[in-house]
Order: C-alpha cells, then sequence, then structure tokens
C-alpha cells in the first residue's frame, strides 16, 4: 500500500486517498449494478432443478475430495517408503501384479459408474415433462424474446409477452425454446441451466420455482451486436394471480381512446403512420383486439402493464412507472431512433436518421416529438386490468417489493 517512496512529498496526501477512490469506484460499480432491477446471483437456489443439480455437485465434490485424499496418501506413502535413505539396496525385481492392476482397473471404474449413476439420476429427476405442465413457448429473435402460451388462444393466435415470462409457482412448467434467425441461450440462473434457442428445432424442458419472486435472465450465446441487450425477466406468481392473469389476457381487448385525446393521436400514428412516418408501428407489433396484427416485433397488448423496455435495457420499477421521467425519456427515445440506443435493433428510425435493413442503409421516417409522445400514451394505456398486473407487490431479488398499482 505504500507507494510514496519514489514520490515528490507534495503528493503523498494524494496517494493516501487512492483506497478510498478505489474503494467509492467498487461502490459505484455494486450500485450501477442494482441500480433499477436486479443482479443475477447464482447462489440464490429458487427451484428444484438448482437444488438438484447441487446436491450432484456436492456429491461429486465429495466423491473426487475421497478421490484426491486416496491418491495423495498413496503418493505420500510411497515417496516415504521408498526414499534413497531407506533403501540402500538394489529394489526387488519382478513382472505383474495381478491384485495390483485389478485395483487400478476396478477403482477407477467404480467411481466412473458412480458419477454417472449420480449425473443419470439427475437427469432423470429434472427432464422429464410431465403431462400436467403449462406450456410456455420462448421465442428467440434478433434481440429480444417473445412468450407465448400455447392454450391460452385469442383472436388471431394465442396470449404472447415480450421478455416478460409469467409463470405460477409450485408447477413444472415446459418451456419451448427455439429461435427465429440464429441461435440464442436462454438462461434464468436461479431457476435452471441455460438451454440453446436453435433455429429450426424445438427443445421442451422443464423450469420450475416454489417461490414467487423476479427472476432475472439473459441470452447466453453471442448472438449479435445486441447480444448483451437480450434480458427477460420470468416473473413467477402465486397460482391464483397467474391464473387472473392469463383470464385477463385472453379476455383483454386494447382500451379504446377518448375521443380527441393524446392516446387517441397516437393511435392513429400507431395503426397508420403518417405521411412523414409511412411505416406504422402496427406493421410489425400485434395489439389484441385491434387491426395491428405485425407478428415482426414484439406483441404490444399489453405494454403498458410491462416493465421492461428494449429487452431489459431499461427498467421502469417505480410506482410512476412509464411516466417516471428517466423512463418516459427511455420510452421516447426508443420509439424515437430505437437502432440508436439500441445497436441491431430492426425497429425503423424516426427521427429521418439512416438505419440499416437487410443490410441496406435506409432512410427512417420522421414523427415530431409531440407525435412520438402521443405514441407513448397510447403505448401506456394498453393495459392489463389493475388485478392482473403481475409485477404489483412481487419481490425482486435484494431489492425489496415492486410498487403497486401503475399510476
Ligand atoms: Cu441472443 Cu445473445
Amino acid at each position: 500500500m505504500n507507494t510514496n517512496h519514489d514520490r515528490k512529498p507534495g503528493t503523498a496526501r494524494h496517494t493516501a486517498k487512492w483506497p478510498l477512490a478505489v474503494g467509492a469506484a467498487i461502490t459505484a460499480t455494486l450500485l450501477t449494478g442494482c441500480q433499477g432491477g436486479q443482479r443475477i446471483s447464482l447462489g440464490d437456489q429458487a427451484s428444484t432443478y438448482n437444488h438438484e443439480i447441487l446436491n450432484m455437485g456436492i456429491w461429486a465434490i465429495v466423491i473426487s475430495l475421497v478421490i484426491f485424499l486416496g491418491v495423495s496418501a498413496g503418493l505420500f506413502y510411497t515417496v516415504h517408503k521408498f526414499r534413497e535413505e531407506n533403501n540402500q539396496n538394489a529394489p526387488q525385481q519382478f513382472h505383474g501384479n495381478n491384485r495390483l492392476e485389478t485395483a487400478l482397473v476396478f477403482i477407477p471404474t467404480l467411481i466412473v459408474i458412480l458419477l454417472s449413476i449420480l449425473a443419470v439420476r439427475t437427469m432423470a429427476r429434472v427432464n422429464p415433462v410431465s403431462q400436467q405442465s403449462l406450456s410456455v413457448e420462448a421465442l428467440a429473435k434478433q434481440f429480444w424474446w417473445n412468450f407465448s402460451y400455447p392454450s391460452a388462444k385469442v383472436t388471431g393466435g394465442v396470449v404472447a409477452n415480450g421478455n416478460e415470462m409469467i409463470v405460477p409457482i409450485k408447477q413444472t412448467i415446459a418451456v419451448t425454446t427455439t429461435s427465429a434467425d440464429v441461435v440464442h441461450g436462454f438462461w434464468a440462473p436461479n431457476l435452471g441451466g441455460q438451454r440453446a434457442a436453435i433455429p429450426g428445432s424445438q427443445k421442451t424442458w422443464n423450469i420450475g420455482t416454489e417461490r414467487e419472486g423476479v427472476y432475472q435472465g439473459n441470452c447466453t450465446q453471442l448472438c449479435g451486436s445486441s447480444h448483451a441487450n437480450m434480458r427477460f425477466k420470468v416473473v413467477a406468481l402465486p397460482q391464483n394471480r397467474f391464473d387472473t392473469f392469463i383470464k385477463d389476457a385472453v379476455a383483454y381487448t386494447a382500451p379504446a381512446p377518448a375521443a380527441g385525446s393524446a392516446e387517441e393521436r397516437g393511435m392513429n400514428v400507431f395503426m397508420k403512420g403518417t405521411a412523414t412516418a409511412p411505416m406504422a408501428c402496427a406493421a410489425c407489433h400485434r395489439v389484441q383486439g385491434t387491426p395491428a396484427a405485425g407478428v415482426t416485433g414484439p406483441d404490444l397488448s399489453f405494454f403498458g402493464t410491462r416493465r421492461t423496455l428494449g429487452a431489459g435495457m431499461w427498467e421502469a420499477m417505480t410506482a410512476d412507472h412509464w411516466m417516471a421521467p428517466d423512463a418516459a425519456a427511455h420510452l421516447h427515445a426508443w420509439i424515437k431512433h430505437s437502432p440508436v440506443v439500441k445497436p441491431g435493433s430492426l425497429m425503423p428510425r424516426y427521427d429521418g436518421g439512416e438505419y440499416m435493413d437487410k443490410g441496406k442503409m435506409i432512410k427512417g421516417g420522421t414523427l415530431s416529438d409531440q407525435e412520438i409522445d402521443d405514441v407513448a400514451a397510447y403505448l401506456r394505456s394498453l393495459k392489463l386490468p389493475d388485478e392482473a398486473d403481475y409485477w404489483a407487490g412481487i419481490p425482486i431479488n435484494g431489492t425489496g417489493k415492486i410498487a403497486g398499482g401503475t399510476k
């Protein structure tokens, strides 16, 4: 710590402050990590899957320790017994030792069998998909997740949500992962192992948790420029709240805005575009109960209930929700020029700038700040009934509970 020896006397006071500066930097980093959201904590085991893997890991470590101690004991014994000072005469010569060779084959075989039994037993426990499972499809796209519920049928499709996966607790959930473009990876560390999402392949596996909460998820395969911005949340609810969510989501029809309201102006821009922005939002996004039926981008049916934006790049976890100044600014910037704030986003720019579309630079549309705020107002109005607000009162790792309501 004492680095004063080659410094001029006048700089000594600065030197003494550096541990403070490092401490402040570390604190700032840690705080940033928690800002508005949550840490990924491998130590927080929230599922039977993780407990099974942990138990297997502990047994594997115990077996390894026994092997390590056995081999070490043998090594020290041999080194001691056969050291030169104890063995002045030439060693006894012999060919073959059946007992030793049998032991050397038998013991490793036993170890492999033991580890195999452990692994197969754990796989059998974590892999089967029971008939009673709730099914959720996780479709990965550059750079976001579409979570849909095949059993929750609505006009023109099924209930779907972008980047927020709602599941009940105390139930096996069969997740089917697939991808629409490149290979992605589904990973919610507190709930289980990661699974590749591969185009053309549908893999079904189980997750489940006994504990309500919000669990952080990330894409784990390097999939392009916004790989790190391809996050999601798993919101685990008590069964009755989950049932309410599904019931209300199936019954959902986007609320009709009042005549002359900002929401109504926003809806018109959303559905039809404008003279300077002919590419309407509805071309790529779906809103249940409206003519908007695009499937290229995330389903926005209940965007107003969601608390994450841009596949988890921004969060609005306060009671003010997307009205909070920071969150509102993020939403505004997102609509205005999504590819500027999220590299590789396939959404057009609406600030008149150029963006990359299918390998070509093309010029975006232009919306005024007022028009963008109108669209934001319309999006905020797309809300499930309060009873189906899956965020309200749900604990997040380390950061307390989500504020209730969406006012
Ligand atoms: Cu998708 Cu990384």
